[in-house]
């Protein structure tokens, strides 16, 4: 049995952890969750955005599934997400954006995989306020080993899941160093790797290219902000929010979340699409090597999927949150 680290977080994380929770309790998976949770309910509760507890559980367990948890964008507090991203150096942000057959979606031959860096850029956390001058400076601080290092897994990735291709999505031509270290630091890991092409896009013209063409694309590296802004976009090629997972990766711990965050407009109403973290709890089971497992949660998620009737309204469905987990469970072999 393995102990996982399971965060709650706010808004509609609690519905589709609750989700996840009875899924692997149907379908027996030998994993026991140590609850604990960060953000604003926490912060309500106990004046605690990130308790020691929950670093402690995740150093102990190495291992987490967490909920969205909600920044508020006046004052406030820094992003929990960000925060323990840096906190824990998982520094590899894998989000995979599939379609998924049966689901009604712009496109239904989408298969990319994009890797974000999750420590630096411009979410570095390096920012000036000049109260009085109405100023501020946010700095993108792009380091050539933090490049090498998301780039490699990237690769890596790549060479191990027989994909063929890798893009690097960059501001080369504007944002000259950053760009460049990047860029270089991208064509240098390449010659690594004979096997698997290599090419790069200028986030502009990569936008373009995924709306129009996304198929074109196999395995995308890229910077953080970049790599937020598409892998939104990446979604809504191929269905929703509520339906593309994440995992941030560090080399000895991982913290496995849905894309989304935490939905106050449809929260408490039995309407959120748990798809999203169930995946994000499938990308786990492959982590932690429980492939059957895997294998059975997903043949049973997809064949609810592809009926439409049993799915959320998101996906043009008429169930809640609580019937779709039924319908998933009762599939399970
Ligand atoms: P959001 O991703 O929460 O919601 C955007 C839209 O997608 C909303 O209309 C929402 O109802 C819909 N949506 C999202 N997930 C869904 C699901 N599972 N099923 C059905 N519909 C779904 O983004 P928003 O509204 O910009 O952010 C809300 C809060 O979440 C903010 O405080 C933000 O900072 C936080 N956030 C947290 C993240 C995390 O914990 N990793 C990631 C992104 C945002
Ligand atoms: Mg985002």
């Amino acid at each position: 049995m393995r102990t996982v680290t399971l965060i709650q977080g706010d808004g509609i994380g609690p519905e589709i952890i609750d989700s996840v929770k009875e899924i692997f309790k149907a379908a027996k998976v030998p994993i026991q969750w140590e609850e604990e949770n960060a953000g604003q309910t926490t912060y309500e509760a106990s004046g605690e955005l990130i308790p020691q507890s929950l670093v402690d559980s995740i150093n102990a367990n190495k291992v987490a599934l967490k909920g969205p948890i909600t920044t508020p964008v006046k004052g406030g507090f820094r992003s929990i997400n960000v925060q323990l991203r840096q906190m824990f150096d998982l520094y590899q942000n894998l989000r995979p954006c599939k379609s998924t057959p049966g689901v009604n979606s712009r496109f239904d031959n989408v298969d990319l995989v994009l890797f974000r860096e999750n420590t630096e850029g411009l979410y570095s956390g390096l920012e000036i306020y000049d109260a009085r001058l109405e100023m501020a400076d946010s700095i993108a601080r792009i380091t050539k080993e933090g490049s090498v290092r998301i780039i490699k897994a990237a690769f890596e990735y790549a060479r191990r899941n027989g994909r063929k291709k890798v893009t690097l999505v960059h501001k080369a031509n504007i944002l000259k160093h950053i760009g460049k270290i990047f860029l270089d630091a991208g064509m240098e890991v390449a010659e690594d790797y004979p096997g698997i092409a290599v090419d790069d896009k200028i986030i502009d013209n990569m936008c373009m290219q995924l709306v129009i063409k996304p198929e074109q694309f196999d395995v995308v590296v890229t910077t953080n902000l970049f790599g937020d802004i598409l892998s939104d976009l990446g979604a809504g090629l191929v269905g929703g929010l509520g339906l593309v997972s994440g995992a941030n990766i560090g080399d000895e711990i991982a913290i496995f979340e849905a894309v989304h965050g935490s939905a106050p407009d449809i929260a408490g109403k039995n309407m959120a699409n748990p798809t999203a973290i169930i995946r994000s709890a499938l990308l786990l089971l492959n982590y932690l090597e429980l492939n059957d497992y895997h294998d059975a949660i997903n043949t049973a998620l997809q064949a609810t999927l592809a009926n439409k009737d049993e799915c959320t309204a998101d996906l043009g469905g008429s169930a809640g949150t609580s019937e779709f987990t039924q319908n998933i469970i009762k599939k399970l072999k």
